[in-house]
This record gives structure tokens, sequence and C-alpha cells, in this order.
């Protein structure tokens, strides 16, 4: 008898559990033939300031506009009394700053007020950091006073205010002003006050004693942030991302890396050095939908490039930085507007230029001249950047290879001038059609190292994908999913739109995940998208991450995303039913599964979804050498809910989470529930 066949019976008897009831399904699974490896990077994460994710969101500024910046300079402030916009200030790429000058009545005020990002939201007995750039205007004395209140106009007291900090500014150089604020109640919609005030710090007093004084950059910001971080990120958010272990971080975007001009594209360069200097930029995602318009979103960039980098070492992520390849968003820029639009292939070099010196930024020496500037912010050891991507979704057409002609010239001097860095192309942002069909080979001839690849998709196409990486050309660049959500189709019972990451799209993601990981060798990085998106200020649905201003709950999806990352293994296992992948094909009722070793840990895990509407037995067919050590322990985590439109929420952010269950290691029949996602793990 041939022995390779011998070896196989040895091996099924083993695995063997007795005989099969009726109607099981066996899932044959190969723990002695480890095959491809998983990437440390196959599930991460990917950050777009859109839906408010960066200001007003992650980046825990509670301030709008502190520069006056905005195209509207009074945007998110009500100003009383006399009140000058100048613009020759202190910081030379944000000049606009404020000068309160007496009001003209000793009762009357001169005062500004923010209204933050949907309100300024504190809560009782917490600190607030309070900062502001001031001077007392040359010939004007040397000494001027303001008062910095919390206010809470709702407040059933004689006075609104429920913080407050008094300052003294003292000569004409500009100076960093700073005050603890710590309010004795909660309140959701504050706003930060500053009245100028007289020498006793009273009533305006006089013209005499109430000097003018000149303000910017108005900050707040919780004393606690991640990692305590002072003008850093909110905490949860922060800790949210952290808690998914993720491998990529893919930033700043998305369609903001295009623009939809050339000045509103995104450059790293305006985003690192001291905050108060980085210029704003508009927000595409301010207009990108008429009914959904907001037009006070701006990019403050107080999240630059230096804060994402960092993120990414505080997550043990690798970075992921997208840069403009010199288009504008191409469906806002069709190629006839290319002069005007895109950069011409020529004119690249300024381009080109950034990309190489972003890497010079992150892995340079700090006697270079990148590498100085995140020494100088307090970085001087690498970031040890190894990946970076080059167009978000931009794409050829029939007579014009728009963005691949621009491509190549990146790809050229990258290999040359950066030959450790893997390049990422990619596909558009369609995962079939023409867009697709035409750059896929492309990216062959390129021969970058990756591929984007990006589907905001339906029920159906989740479920009838489940072998899309089966048939990927293993010769060619690795798949980076970089941006993919199930977005449901039709309205619940209650008319809402079925499009908040209900337990059932989040069950199909689970279950076309199943395939990203039998294709391991293919596919070596997948973030869903987007990741945040605060409550009140949303323009793309679904999102993994949701918040208002001082909540914040993680979607089903998200726990999804969780579970591939928790038990990611290190190598991917032969797993069939009947010899074929289990990817809810013909005859497999509608089950969908996938195996890894973790090698570290000495555990087998199955991820398993039945995405049918009855409950499945099912063989666990633990197919192991005859000298193997048993299983000595083992769990098995289940996601479902009943209701297939069931949400997480911020007033019941826990409603369907993962559950966890030990069970006996010897047991390998075991029952999956209709619309179930589990994950087995065995561990020796
Ligand atoms: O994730 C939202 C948007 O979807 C991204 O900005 C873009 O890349 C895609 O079209």
């Amino acid at each position: 008898m041939n022995k390779n066949l011998i070896s196989l019976i040895t091996l099924m008897s083993i695995g063997m559990a007795g005989p099969l009831t009726a109607g099981t399904h066996q899932l044959d699974i190969q723990t002695a033939k480890p095959g491809a490896q998983i990437q440390p990077t196959m599930y991460g994460i990917f950050f777009e300031d859109i839906n408010y994710g960066a200001d007003g969101g992650l980046y825990a500024e509670m301030v709008k506009n502190r520069s006056f910046e905005f195209e509207n300079p009074w945007t998110g402030w009500n100003v009383t009394g006399k009140v000058e916009l100048r613009n020759d200030g202190p910081f030379e790429r944000n000049p606009h700053y404020v000068r309160l000058n007496y009001s003209g009545h000793r009762v009357k005020h001169t005062a500004i007020e923010n209204t933050g990002f949907f309100g300024i939201s504190v809560k009782k007995d917490e600190t607030y950091k309070f900062s502001v750039w001031a001077r007392v205007p040359e010939g004007a004395g040397d000494k001027a006073y303001f008062e910095v209140q919390l206010c809470d106009q709702a407040l059933d007291l004689n006075q609104h205010k429920i913080a407050a900090a008094k300052i003294e500014v003292v000569g004409h150089e500009w100076k960093k002003y700073e005050a603890d604020l710590t309010p004795f109640e909660t309140c959701e919609e504050a706003t930060l006050r500053i009245f100028l005030r007289n020498a006793k710090f009273r009533k305006p007093g006089s013209a005499d004693d109430c000097r003018p004084l000149d303000l910017e950059h108005v900050s707040l910001f919780p004393a606690k942030t991640w990692k305590g971080r002072p003008g850093g990120m909110r905490e949860d958010l922060a800790q949210a991302l952290c808690d998914l272990h993720p491998g990529i971080f893919r930033f700043p975007g998305g369609c903001i890396v295009e623009g939809t001009d050339l000045t509103d594209r995104y450059q790293w360069k305006n985003t690192v050095g001291p905050v108060e200097n980085r210029p704003l930029n508009l927000n595409r995602w301010q207009y990108e939908f008429d009914y959904r318009f907001y037009p006070d979103y701006h990019q403050s960039y107080g999240l630059g490039f230096f804060e994402y980098f960092q993120l990414c070492e505080d997550f043990g992520a690798e970075a992921l930085p997208v840069l403009n390849c010199g288009m504008t968003c191409q469906y806002e820029n069709p190629i006839e507007g290319e002069a005007t639009y895109h950069v011409a292939v020529d004119d690249l070099d300024p381009y080109i230029q950034d990309a190489v010196d972003l890497v010079e930024f992150a892995n340079g020496d700090p006697s270079t001249t990148w590498g100085k500037v995140r020494a100088d912010m307090g970085h001087p050891e690498p970031f040890g950047l190894k990946f970076l991507a080059i167009g978000n979704e931009q794409w050829d057409y029939e007579d014009n290879p728009a963005y691949t002609k621009r491509l190549r010239r990146f790809v050229d001097v990258l290999r040359q001038k950066c030959p450790d860095i893997k390049i990422i192309g990619t596909t558009g942002p369609d995962s079939e059609g023409e867009k697709f069909e035409r750059l896929q080979p492309r990216m062959k001839e390129l021969g970058v190292d990756l591929y984007d690849e990006h589907f905001y998709r339906n029920e159906e196409w989740f479920l009838s994908h489940g072998l899309r990486y089966d048939t990927y050309d293993r010769k060619g660049p690795k798949v980076f999913a970089g941006e993919y959500a199930c977005h449901g189709k039709g309205k619940y019972a209650d008319g809402k739109e079925k499009k908040c990451n209900h337990f059932e799209t989040s069950l199909y993601e689970a279950a076309f995940l199943t395939g990203v990981e039998r294709n391991a060798d293919v596919v070596w990085m997948a973030t869903y998208a987007p990741l945040f998106a605060h409550v009140k200020g949303w323009q793309w649905r679904p999102d993994l991450i949701w918040f208002d201003n001082m909540r914040s709950f993680r979607s089903i999806s998200y726990y999804v995303q969780q579970l591939y990352s928790w038990y990611k293994g290190t190598r991917v296992l032969p797993l069939t039913m009947a010899g074929k992948p289990v990817a809810g094909q013909e005859g497999q009722d509608g089950l969908f599964a996938s195996a890894v070793v973790d090698e570290q840990q000495n555990c087998v895990i199955i991820k398993v979804a039945n995405t049918s509407a009855e409950p499945q037995t099912l063989n666990l067919n633990l197919l192991q050498k005859k000298k193997a050590a048993q299983f000595t322990s083992a769990e098995v985590i289940t996601l479902h809910s009943d209701d297939l439109d069931a949400e997480n929420s911020l007033d019941n952010p826990t409603k369907v989470t993962p559950v966890k269950a030990p069970f006996d290691p010897a047991q390998r029949e075991v029952e999956i529930g209709a619309k179930t996602f589990q994950v087995y793990v065995f561990c020796r």
C-alpha cells in the first residue's frame, strides 16, 4: 500500500471520535499539516478622519476652531463686546488670533465663548487642562487679565460657571498660559467662556484698568488622556483600538488623502512639529453628502503623523501610511480635468520626495533633516516603518493609465532610495468590474508588494464570496483588504435603514473572513472601515466604534474583528468538508469555516460561521500525528443573537458580545446554533 495513504488512514483513525450522527457535517482539520504563515499584520485598523473620527473624536481637544482659522473664523465661537480678529499672530501657518478690547462701558463685557464639538462635555471632579497663548498688545500697559470659565447655561443656580480660573497676562511677548479647571458637576453641553477682566478680576472696570489682550490657540483637554499624554488622545477610544490588538494601522485615509483639490489633499509635512503651527485643512467629509452637511468639519492635524506612529507603537502595530499619488479624488475630478486636478507625471517630484522624506521622518537618524523633526518631537529612536501605500482609490482609464503611470514613478524612486520599504498600490474602489480588472494585473507588472482592495458590499455579496481568494494568483503581489464592511440592504421593521452593524451583517463579515484566513498566503492584511463615528456627526455608516462626547460602544462587527485578531494563530491548517473548502458552497448548508494553529500557544483554533437558519451538528475531526499529545483544554467562544437586527448602542453597549465557555477537550461533536459564529480553541 502507498505509504502516504497509510499515514492518512492512521491520521484519520486517530482524529475520529466515533460514528457520525446523521446530518452531521464533518470538518476535517489537518492539524499536522500547517500551511501558510499568518502574517502578524493580518488583522488591523484603518483610521480616517471621517464621522468626526479625529477632531471631535479620538483627538481629545475640546475647543473647536481653536486658532480662528476656519473659513468663517467665528465658527464655534460666540463673541460679545469689542473683539477683533487679527492676522499677524505668532504662528506663521495659523496667523489669526483675537484681540479683546475694553467693552466701552464698565458693566458691559468683552468675551468669547467656544461651544466645542457638539458641546463641551465635562465630568464632575475631573480635571481639564486649559491653555492659551496670550500677550498684552504694545502700548497697552504691562498686564492684562481674563477669567476662563466652564459654563452650564442650563444650571439651576444663580451662576452658570461650573469651574473657573483667573489669569494675569504679563508682557508683550506671546507666552503660553495654563490653568486646571475642575467642574463641580457633569455637563454634556458646557461652553468655555473667556471674559476680559480688570485688575481686580471683577467687572470690566474702566478703560484704565481693563487692558486689551491678545489670545491665540485656545485649548482644553481632559487631564486623563490615553497614556496620560498632554494634548493627547481620548482614553476610551484609544483603548478600544488597543483592545483589538491590531497588527497593522493604516492612516490617514481614505478619501481625505486625495482631497477635492490638490490644495486640500492630505500633506503629512503639515501635520508634524508644534501643534500650534500645523496649518488647518478642510475636511472633504464636510460637504461630501449635501444631505449630511457639516460646515464646521475641518482637520486641525492635532492628530498628525507623529501621533499616528506613536499610536502604532503603543498598539504594537506596523504603521501603514497612505500618501497622495499626485491625483485628487477621481470621482470628483474625472480625468478631463487632469491638468487642474491631477499633477502631470513630469511634475511629480515633490510628491515622490514627500514619500522619501516620510521614510526619513519615520526611520532616519536624528542627524537627518526629517529624523531631527521626529527627534525634536520626543522620539529619537526610529519608528521602524516598513510599509507605504501610494494612492487611495485611484484607477486607470481605458485610454489613459492615469494612476499606474504615476505609481510607476514612485515605485522607481522608492525601490532605489528606500529598498526596504514594501510598496502598496491600489485596485481602486471596487472589488470587481472594469476598474478592478484593469488594475489587478498592472499591480503585478509594476511589481508592488501588496495592493489595496476595497469592498463595501451587501449581504449576498459577503455570502457568495467565501472563495474569493482561493483563486488568486499565488505569484503576484499580496492582498491588503484595506476597506470592507457588509452594508445591510433595506430597512428594519421600524423603518430604520439597516446600516448600523446589526448582528446579521457582522455574522456575514465573520463568515467571509474565514476565506481571508484560509488564504493567508495571499492576504496579508485586512482592515474594516470606517473605524469611528460620532453619533451626532457621522457621514458614513456602518462603522466599527461609535461614540458621543462622553461614551462609546463597540459594534458587533468590532467583536468579529477582535475574535479574528485575538485568535489569528501563526499558520493556516487545511480544513475541508467532503474534500472542499467550507465557504458556504452548494451543499454546505450555509457553513463557513477555517482553522489555524498557534505554534506559540500550542493551540488549534477553528472558526465556524453558521449563516443558515438551522442549527447544525459538526464533527471537528482533528487529524493529528499518532504521537501528538492530546489536547488538555478547550473552550468555545460564541457570538450570537436571536435577533438578527440587534445592535449595540450607547445605552446598551454590550447587547451582543462574544461569550466564552470551557468544554471537554476530547469532545468532537458540537452543535452550532442557527446564525452563529463560533471559535473553538483546543490547546495542549
Ligand atoms: O471609508 C470611507 C471611504 O470609503 C474612504 O474614505 C474611501 O477610501 C472609500 O471610498
